[in-house]
């Protein structure tokens, strides 16, 4: 009737995803990988901080470019009011690229470290001058 082996690596799957947000939070197990934040835009900046407080862009900075995304493609919106009300221009390219222009040694990283592989820069330009 009940086929044991497929039960049982359901529930192991199922304790892997359910986990993973503790293991990835905590971080302890596997140290996470460096990231670098020192490109020339943000070490001309006083104080570094980005669009939003850095422990919510780090859990939520896949909900901001999406709501970006929307305000721009079906509401044509273009400015981002942050909480601390300084403005931004909601694109991709041009504003996180801007700053993080070292998409490789920064989002790349974390993403390959947590499995994730955004398909966005096939249309989404990673500006030239600013690869590296
Ligand atoms: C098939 C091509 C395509 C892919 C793939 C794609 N986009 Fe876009 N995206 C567009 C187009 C076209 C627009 C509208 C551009 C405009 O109006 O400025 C847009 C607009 C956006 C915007 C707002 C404006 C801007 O320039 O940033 C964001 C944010 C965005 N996309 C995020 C993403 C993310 C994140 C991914 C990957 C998960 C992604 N897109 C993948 C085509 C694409
Ligand atoms: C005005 C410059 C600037 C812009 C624009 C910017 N960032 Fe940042 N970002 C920073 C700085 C500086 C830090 C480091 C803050 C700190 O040291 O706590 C940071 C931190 C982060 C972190 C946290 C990294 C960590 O420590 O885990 C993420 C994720 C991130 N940014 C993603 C984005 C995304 C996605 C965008 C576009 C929606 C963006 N940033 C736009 C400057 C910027
Ligand atoms: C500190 C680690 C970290 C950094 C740095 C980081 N990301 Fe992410 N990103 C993640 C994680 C983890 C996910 C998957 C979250 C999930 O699935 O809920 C993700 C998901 C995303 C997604 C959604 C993927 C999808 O297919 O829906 C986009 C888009 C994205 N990141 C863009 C960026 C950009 C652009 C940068 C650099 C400016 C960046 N991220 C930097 C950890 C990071």
């Amino acid at each position: 009737m009940y086929d044991a082996g497929k039960i049982i690596t359901g529930l192991l799957i199922g304790i892997g995803l359910v986990s993973f947000p503790f293991w990835y939070n905590q971080g302890k197990v596997a140290p996470p990988p460096e990231l670098k934040m020192d490109t020339p835009v943000i070490q001309q900046m006083k104080e570094k901080q980005c669009i939003e407080p850095t422990p919510y862009m780090r859990a939520n900075h896949m909900e901001l470019i999406d709501s970006w995304r929307n305000a721009v493609v079906r509401e044509g919106g273009r400015l981002y009011v942050a909480s601390d009300g300084k403005k931004y221009l909601m694109s991709l390219s041009n504003t996180c690229l801007h700053c993080h222009s070292n998409k490789d040694k920064f989002c790349d990283r974390c993403h390959s470290y947590t499995g994730v592989s955004p398909a966005c820069w096939s249309c989404h330009v990673v500006p030239k001058e600013m690869k590296g």
